[in-house]
């Protein structure tokens, strides 16, 4: 029989928590500091600094986020069978300090390398610090989902403090320091994981250790290769950073691929696990439109706020782009107080919402948010400049539903999973987020502002560019939400003893 993942390992810890989830969550908090910090400044620091066009600086910034979850496909793939996820994250690690450091370069080649260094880095840290959440709980053990969500809530006070930090002294001091604020941190994650990884005993070490080290190739070993053909693989994303369009072609083809290949696996699984592989594949294609829908924060709406929002607090001037990239992530960590506790209580009383009820309700409230920023629009044309509120009480209801979604899905990918391929498939979770990154920056891109309206500098004239198409965002998006709830009664048969 097909065992679901994590159910080989029983793991006995008492009380909440087992202790390790600990040194996973400040790693991840302090590598997320300095993802989002640097993500933070990313669009305008094209548009201002590098004076790309609106539709040039959405395409790259796409192509980026999309090949920044792209990677962890192959980071997972490795790592489950080669690496194990330890020295992935370490590996993976390294490559994003050195990525954040080469962006604080003011060069002009330093760029897209710095880039394409931390595309591949966080190929390699992403999924597999995420699998190593989940080596430390059975499979059904009702503690994991909170896990998760302590977990998340780790990411997110990385994303806030990175994001307002980051943007803060990017804009205010100097952009390239910026980014390398971003790379202090990305150390200060790997020294942490490093001192503590004792304690994770033999779980994420290579699962045959003996492959590893015999030299396949003159007297080089499986891992070198790995580890070599990854730094070839940069000047190979520099290229396509180079010649951006073909990321179409790309995308469109690896998403086909790896579609394919979920249900030539999935055929082959007796019928149990077949089901919920498949249950699994169908939310993982919703998250693609969540993604892509949620991911206007960093892109569109960075914008949005640097060029048409002004907000004060208490009489005093706040900086609009740190505040746009803090709220998010600020939200995420007061609201998980709430709702991670909420399930197991809902849980107890056997009313917790399924998780594909708990998707669709996702989708309804992302498409509320969007329709909070519409009201935000319209209620400020006359002056073309929106203040704080919009971005409050829109963020607020996009991180209810990004807590219906993203912590949820995690968990769920790795109890869906045929055990063999739980690393695999949370990077194919991640590749989802790529695709929906990537129409996250065609999406954005319909909210270009032409150069000539840019150059009028008149907050009137640029608004209703951003005010139509959030308004069709948020039409859209419940209508989806709609359509899910539909679905719900299919995918929790299918979900079987998986709740
Ligand atoms: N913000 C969360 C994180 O960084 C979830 C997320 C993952 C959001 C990937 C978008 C893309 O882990």
């Amino acid at each position: 029989m097909q065992s679901t993942a994590a159910s080989e390992e029983i793991q006995g810890f008492k009380g909440k928590y087992p202790k390790q989830l600990f040194l996973l969550f400040f790693t991840e908090m302090w590598e997320r500091f300095s993802f989002y910090g640097m993500r933070a400044l990313l669009l305008a620091y094209m548009v201002s600094q590098l004076h790309y066009d609106d539709p040039k600086a959405y395409a790259i910034l796409g192509s980026y986020a999309a090949l920044v979850y792209t990677m962890p496909m192959f980071g997972g793939f490795m790592a489950d069978r080669f690496i194990g996820y330890q020295r992935a994250v370490i590996f993976g690690g390294i490559l994003m300090t050195l990525g954040h450091f080469i962006l604080a370069l003011p060069n002009a080649w330093s760029f897209f390398y710095g880039m394409a260094f931390i595309i591949c880095g966080n190929g390699f840290f992403k999924p597999n610090i995420s699998s190593l959440v989940g080596t430390l709980y059975t499979v059904n053990d009702p503690r994991r989902d909170s896990g998760f969500s302590i977990f998340y809530m780790g990411i997110n006070v990385g994303a806030a403090l990175g994001g307002f930090l980051c943007a803060y002294v990017g804009t205010e001091i100097n952009w390239h320091y910026g980014f390398g604020l971003a790379g202090i941190f990305m150390v200060l994650g790997l020294v942490i994981f490093l001192i503590g990884k004792k304690s994770l005993g033999n779980r994420g070490l290579p699962p045959n250790a003996g492959i590893l080290k015999k030299p396949v190739f003159a007297f080089f070993k499986p891992e070198h290769l790995i580890y070599g053909g990854t730094l070839l693989v940069v000047p190979l994303v520099v290229a396509l950073f180079n010649h951006y369009k073909a990321m179409d072609y790309i995308m469109f083809s690896l998403g086909i691929l790896a579609f394919i290949y979920i249900i030539a696996v999935g055929i082959k699984l007796e019928k149990e696990a077949k089901l919920k592989l498949f249950a699994a594949l169908i939310m993982i294609i919703f998250s693609i439109i969540f993604w892509a829908v949620y991911e206007q924060s960093e892109g569109s709406m960075n914008l949005l706020a640097e060029r048409n929002s002004k907000m004060v607090l208490f009489g005093i001037d706040l900086p609009e782009l740190s505040v746009n990239n803090f709220l998010p992530p600020g939200f995420v960590i007061i609201l998980t107080l709430i709702i991670a506790p909420l399930w197991p209580w809902l849980n107890k009383r056997g009313k917790e919402p399924s998780t594909p009820l708990k998707f669709a309700l996702s989708f309804l409230f992302i498409s509320a948010g969007f329709f909070v920023f519409y009201l935000g629009c319209i209620s400020n044309e006359s002056t073309g400049i929106i203040p704080l509120w919009p971005f409050v009480f829109g963020y607020l209801f996009f991180v209810l539903g990004e807590l219906c979604l993203s912590p949820i899905g995690l968990s769920m990918v790795t109890k869906l999973s045929p055990t063999k391929m739980v690393s695999l498939m949370m990077g194919i979770w991640f590749f989802a987020t790529a695709i929906g990154e990537f129409f996250a920056g065609k999406i954005g891109s319909l909210m270009s502002v032409p150069k000539n309206i840019l150059e009028k500098n008149d907050p009137i004239l640029s608004l209703p560019y951003y005010a139509d198409i959030i308004l069709k965002i948020g039409i859209t998006s419940a209508v989806i939400g709609g359509l899910l709830l539909l679905t719900v009664p299919f995918l929790r048969k299918w979900m079987g003893d998986v709740k």
